[in-house]
């Protein structure tokens, strides 16, 4: 009897993980597929949290992650790895997600086995070859490598069309960070985080996260001179901020923003009591790419430290605002949402364009069409 077809997923960095989390749990429902689990960590405590959450063992983890890793160094250590666990597994289909080392080192590995490659979250592009860096080309290179293409929108399915991929091999099917979102909040949710409990209820509470390669130095340290010069002009806010573990985040943000009053700097967060926390604040500053996803649906202004995006139906939707990477403009972006209530009113509208909480499903049903075992195609997402 011929066993059922083996789909490896292979994730490293804390988006990917929360990303990829309804999908394993999709994979492992089917009675179709076997599912084998490997991680690079790529992130080590910061991808932890994430699989304890979702209560996700991997069947391999590659645990490459150093101190202050370089891109060649972070590459070669995933790639050397991933080919003693394809040795091993050889798997029928591998998954990959976004734009990170690890999703690139995994469409790699897979391609010098000749091993089928399916890109969930495929399509993104800035076509800025440095924005974001080096994310663009990370996802632009598994684009090439990929046999299936899970497109999370149609702007997404788009530039894949544009590239030459063919249709037929595009499945619309919504961001799977929804599917995540759709268990993570919930109205009568207690922090986990005890410095959370603590905020004070009367404040406007000001989310913020930066991390992005492109934004280190300078950047950063112009957001936390915004948001210090915010704090000292609007006396009803209070700000907090989830730094990234990377350590040359964390020396600008600390030098800058250490012990001020209402600003409360914390660890990364687990993922519900940042979406609970998102969903219960007032506006996010930030230059991460999933948080501009997960704002739409939670109905939260995001203004976005970069210049351009690769997630252009947030900003269509109008909860998602460029504000660019310099001081001045950063500081009256946000007083101005502060200030504004109608420029607030028309930020803060929960619309959702990437997705219905069921991309994992239908990410499933195009494998299994794939290998022959569903006679329909599913049907796109919009
Ligand atoms: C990586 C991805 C980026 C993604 C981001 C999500 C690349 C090149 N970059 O960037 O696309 O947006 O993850 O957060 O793939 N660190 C820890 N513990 C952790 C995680 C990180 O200590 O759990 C520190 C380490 O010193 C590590 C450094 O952060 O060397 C940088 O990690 P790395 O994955 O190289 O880059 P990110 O900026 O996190
Ligand atoms: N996030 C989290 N804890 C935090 C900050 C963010 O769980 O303290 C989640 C957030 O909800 C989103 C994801 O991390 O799903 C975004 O990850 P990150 O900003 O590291 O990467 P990017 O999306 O920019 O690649």
């Amino acid at each position: 009897m011929n066993l059922p077809p083996k789909v490896m997923t292979i994730f490293g960095t804390r988006p990917e993980a929360i990303k990829m989390a309804p999908l394993v749990k999709a994979l492992q429902a089917s009675q179709h597929l076997r599912t084998v689990t490997c991680v690079t960590a790529q992130h080590r405590e910061m991808l932890d949290q994430v699989l304890d959450l979702f209560a996700i063992t991997p069947d391999h983890d590659l645990d490459i992650m150093r101190q202050r890793q370089s891109l060649n160094g972070t590459l070669r250590r995933a790639l050397a790895g991933l080919e003693t666990v394809f040795a091993e597994e050889r798997p029928d289909l591998v998954l990959v997600h976004g734009d990170t080392l690890t999703t690139f080192a995994g469409a790699l590995a897979a391609f010098y086995q000749k091993t089928p490659i399916g890109h969930v979250e495929a399509g993104l592009r800035t076509f800025d070859k440095y924005l974001p860096y080096p994310e663009e080309i990370n996802r632009r290179l598994t684009g090439v490598l990929a046999d299936l293409h899970f497109a999370p929108t149609s702007v997404a399915r788009d530039h894949l069309i544009a590239e030459g991929v063919s249709p037929d091999i595009i499945y619309v099917t919504g961001n799977t960070v929804i599917d995540a979102l759709r268990t993570t909040v919930k109205d009568d949710y207690s922090f986990v985080c005890p410095e959370l409990r603590q905020l004070d209820p009367a404040l406007r509470t000001i989310v913020v996260t930066l991390h992005r390669r492109e934004n280190w130095g300078e950047p950063i340290a112009a957001a936390c001179r915004a948001i210090k010069r915010l704090l000292q002009d609007v006396p009803d806010t209070q700000v907090v901020f989830a730094v990234h573990l990377n350590p040359v985040v964390r020396e600008t943000v600390y030098a800058i923003l250490g012990g001020l009053e209402r600003v409360l700097l914390v660890d990364p967060l687990i993922a519900t009591d940042y979406h609970n926390l998102v969903a219960r604040s007032y506006l996010v500053l930030s230059d991460s790419g999933g948080v501009q996803e997960e704002a739409p649906s939670l109905g939260k202004p995001v203004l976005v430290v970069r210049t351009v995006t690769e997630r252009p139906e947030a900003v269509a939707a109008g909860t998602v605002r460029l504000v660019g990477v310099e001081e001045e403009n950063i500081y009256n972006e946000t007083l101005n949402l502060l200030t504004d209530q109608t420029a607030y009113q028309q930020m803060a509208q929960a619309k959702n364009p990437y997705g219905d909480g069921f991309a994992s499903e239908r990410i499933v049903q195009a494998i299994e069409y794939y290998f022959g075992l569903r006679d329909a195609r599913p049907a796109d997402y919009l």
